[in-house]
């Protein structure tokens, strides 16, 4: 009777309903049921509504417009209202850091900090409407320089899209003003360009002494080449230009290019090619993705001619770029379309006549040793102003005549013994204050080379057998 009873009362449901306890139960699990339904409804009405109501912005820190952008969203707002001032107040900061020496101390290095918008959700107010921004990190990253991904959202209403426009131009024209007066050097970082360092400050052109006429042609040369574009167009010539500098260490290559940049407010876009890792893939590469308004500078352009040398004799190439792949570079099916490149090299000789062909290098200049004409202006330029009436310049002239300095000897026969105009800047540098002490000095121009072997006295003139 009893296992009777006890079987009925567990196949009993009623009886369950009539427990208040289990019925209260039920009550509140239907009732949670419902909510959690009403919520997800809810979730996704306002989705939807987001969707219809609102655009999103997304910037990916590959783009050129991110740091931009950042900076933008760092700028100072004013006359905001109580309400939006507190609305707008950004709450996670990141700082850059950048370092300068202090002009005209010699205490420690002066410290920049720049704060930035960090992670996390802000709200920015720009003319009258509210913009919201995400940052954010992904945990996905660049597989080329292991930075993690970063995007930044901008969200705002749907009605208030066009103000994206406003952003972006303000955005560019606020780096743009950054950048003023400063010429941006990109280098490859990976499969990137990215610029090196801050962005120096212009070279002057005036500042780069070349021989007679030499700098002249070439800024021409450039300048007529950037007002044909159309005139390649219609031809269908592939608007490019290569220009090759030669000649020995110091005599301003490099200096050069940085200051043609300036003058032309280009950026310059610079690769060795004798830099380990530097490949062909990825020179072309990079080649076909080079930053707008920029020169292209490959130094040590003999590096790829040696390279091939090493390949032939044993067959296998140091992972650098080889003889062919700088020819594909430059002009292969894959190469960029607009460019100005400028190869240098301290090696002529090494060079390959394959390299010297219209549309690969269709200028080629001797920037060589220094030259009378340039160690005047040189000297004009250090101590114009102390040397008036020009009889230090004339004093120094005949120095570095006597020493045989331009190649010719005092007699008149040739000295085989030049200096450079690094060297000549480097005299200047030290006798900074003093311009007698460059001309007392003046001995320090003799390349090193000529010393070591034999002992030249003096005013001596070394004449090869
Ligand atoms: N012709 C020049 N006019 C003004 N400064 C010069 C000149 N030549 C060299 N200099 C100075 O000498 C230094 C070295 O010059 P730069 O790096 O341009 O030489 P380079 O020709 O590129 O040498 P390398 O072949 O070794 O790369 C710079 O500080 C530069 O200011
Ligand atoms: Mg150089």
């Amino acid at each position: 009777m009893s296992t009777e009873s006890a079987s009925a009362s567990v196949f009993n449901i009623n009886a369950l309903f009539d427990n208040p306890l289990f019925a209260g139960g039920i009550g509140l699990a239907s009732l949670g049921a419902v909510a959690a339904f009403a919520r997800k409804g809810a979730i996704a009405t306002l989705g939807a509504a987001r969707r219809r109501l609102l655009v999103n912005v997304e910037i990916s820190k590959q783009d050129p417009a991110y740091p931009w952008v950042l900076a933008w969203l760092s700028q100072p707002r004013e006359n905001l209202g109580f309400i939006t001032s507190r609305l707008t107040r950004i709450h996670n900061l990141s700082v850059i850091t950048t370092t300068a020496s202090r002009t005209g101390a010699n205490g420690p290095a002066h410290a920049h900090f720049f704060l930035q918008p960090g992670y996390g959700r802000h709200i920015v107010k720009f003319g009258s409407t509210y913009i919201a921004v995400n940052r954010e990190k992904h945990n996905t990253a660049n597989m080329n320089t292991g930075e993690p991904h970063e995007i930044v959202q901008l969200t705002t209403l749907w009605a208030h899209r066009h103000v994206f426009e406003d952003v972006f131009s303000e955005a560019h024209r606020l780096a743009a003003k950054a950048n003023e007066g400063k010429t941006v050097v990109y280098s490859a970082r990976g499969m990137d360009w990215v610029p090196l360092g801050d962005p120096r400050k212009k070279r002057p052109l005036a500042s780069v002494i070349l021989d007679e006429g030499v700098k002249e042609a070439v800024v021409d040369d450039v300048k007529d080449f950037m007002e044909r574009q159309q005139w390649y167009v219609d031809r269908g010539i592939p608007y490019r230009r290569g220009y090759l500098l030669f000649g020995p260490p110091g005599s301003g290559k490099t200096s050069f290019i940085q200051a043609l940049a300036g003058e032309l407010d280009f950026s310059v876009a610079m690769i060795n090619l004798s830099e380990m890792g530097m490949t062909d893939d990825k020179l072309a590469y990079l080649l076909t993705k080079l930053p707008k308004r920029s020169l292209l500078l490959l130094e040590d352009a003999d590096a790829a001619f040696i390279n091939r040398r090493q390949r032939e004799s044993d067959g296998y190439n140091g992972a650098m770029v080889t003889f062919s792949g700088l020819l594909n570079a430059l002009d292969g099916v894959a190469a960029g379309e607009e460019r100005i490149a400028f190869l240098t090299t301290n090696h002529i000789d090494r060079l390959d006549p394959a390299l010297i062909r219209p549309g690969r290098v269709d200028l080629m200049l001797r920037i060589g040793e220094a030259t009378r004409f340039q160690a005047a202006r040189m000297w004009d330029r250090f101590y114009g102003d102390v040397d008036e009436d020009h009889s230090g310049r004339e004093r120094f002239l005949a120095r570095l005549d006597k020493l045989g300095l331009f190649g010719e000897g005092p007699d008149g026969k040739p000295s085989h013994r030049y200096t450079s105009t690094a060297a000549i800047q480097g005299l200047f540098l030290f006798n900074k204050n003093e311009m007698s002490g460059a001309i007392d000095m003046a001995e320090g121009l003799i390349p090193k080379k000529f010393e070591a072997g034999e002992a030249v006295p003096e005013g001596a003139i070394k004449t090869p057998a």
